[in-house]
């Protein structure tokens, strides 16, 4: 198991930060790289026209690592709702046929298809939270032959529970339908693969569990989508793009692969650079023991809250990255005031305290929580 790696960060002593499905900090090198990157937009003529393409091209390698699939299937994009329009552009829906969500699902993975459902007649229907907390057995058998898309994630966003995402590509199969991923909470935390879950499209951002900076993220869109539409027209995805001398010699073909879907000015100096540093950090480690790693803090949040009696969802169904504690009327206000006041950082979603740990915290934080929410209860 790899050990708590705090040392990489710049966490204070006095704060305990257990909240990256709200924000993941960079890393001490990133954050250098990212001062480089700026220094070097005080004199654009370092760089060089080839940074356009070779910038980009480590992110690419680097996010086809994270999830076995190949850099030519992988795009840039600036948010998850960018990627996820991307996928709502090019899916067909007919009209009758249903598109599935979970409830309270995050709204980026809802308002397309929303949308998409008003443009072709299709609707939405929404899979209740399940009593027992089992989605995978849940989103199963809402899907059927009259789903044309399964939309979901493989954690809830709000308080952890999972989803069996290779049961769910191989039902999505097995009655046509398209399975579109948003991985935000989960990738970089959790291992995912392409191989493994099939999806056809599959969009995260970079600024939680990725380390990355924000306004950055990526998609995989599946080999059998790459004659798609792409959201924007930008000449940098198109054949040639790399000649500048001749951009006008306008092209009908794009680059091969992903690369149509790629967002306007993808080589942002700035951001990519850090992107891809924070990518890399999370290859060399390895997810399996990040996950490994996280799943030790969050089996010691559920004690620490058992011995309580505060009520954590059931560890079968539980992402090993994020634990939600349910305060079924709501979560007292004078809770949320005291944790800010000793410099503890969680998030409040819905009726529970979502708690997010990451590579840099280790059980002292964890015992740090639970002594103060011990005090206010
Ligand atoms: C599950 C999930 N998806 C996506 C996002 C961010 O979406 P966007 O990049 O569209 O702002 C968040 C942010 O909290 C999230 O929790």
């Amino acid at each position: 198991m790899i050990k708590c790696q705090k040392h990489l960060f710049d966490i204070p002593e006095d704060i305990t930060y257990l909240n990256a499905a709200y924000m993941g900090p960079l890393t001490k090198q990133a954050a250098a790289i990212g001062r480089q990157t700026i220094d070097d937009k005080l004199k654009p003529w370092s760089i060089a026209t080839s940074d356009f393409f070779d910038i980009p091209e480590d992110v690419y390698h680097q996010a086809a690592k994270l999830i076995e699939a190949q850099p030519s299937e992988i795009a840039i994009v600036p948010s998850v709702s960018y990627g996820l329009a991307i996928a709502a552009k090019n899916i067909k829906a007919e009209k009758g046929q249903k598109i599935l969500v979970m409830a309270d699902q995050f709204p980026s993975n809802v308002y397309c298809w929303k949308e998409l459902a008003k443009e072709t007649g299709a609707f939405i229907e929404t899979v209740s939270w399940p009593d027992d907390n089992n989605w995978t057995a849940a989103i199963l058998s809402a899907i059927d032959d009259n789903t044309a898309i399964v939309a979901v994630a493989n954690a809830h966003w709000t308080n952890g529970t999972k989803i069996d995402l290779i049961a769910v590509g191989k039902k999505s199969r097995a009655v046509s339908a398209s399975l579109v991923l948003d991985l935000t909470q989960t990738l970089g935390a959790i291992p995912f693969s392409v191989k493994e879950v099939d999806p056809d499209y599959m969009v995260t951002a970079a600024y939680k569990w990725l380390l990355g900076p924000y306004s950055f993220g990526f998609i995989y869109v599946a080999p059998r989508h790459h004659a798609g539409r792409p959201l924007e027209e930008s000449w940098i995805t198109r054949k040639d793009a790399h000649n500048f001398a001749r951009l006008v010699d306008y092209k009908e073909d794009y680059q091969p692969g992903a690369r149509r879907f790629d967002m306007g000015e993808k080589s942002n100096f700035i951001n990519a650079p850090i992107a891809a540093s924070s990518l890399r950090l999370i290859n060399e480690l390895g997810v399996e023991n990040i996950a490994r790693y996280l799943k030790s803090l969050t089996e010691h949040i559920t004690k620490r809250a058992q011995a309580i009696g505060l009520n954590v969802s059931n560890s079968e169904h539980r992402a090993e990255n994020l634990i939600g504690i349910n305060f079924g009327d709501g979560v007292p206000d004078h809770i949320a005031s005291t944790l800010a006041d000793e410099k503890i950082f969680v998030s409040i979603r819905g009726d529970s305290i979502r708690i997010s740990p990451h590579i840099y915290n280790d059980r002292k934080d964890v015992d740090r929580l639970f002594d103060v929410l011990e005090g206010a209860l």
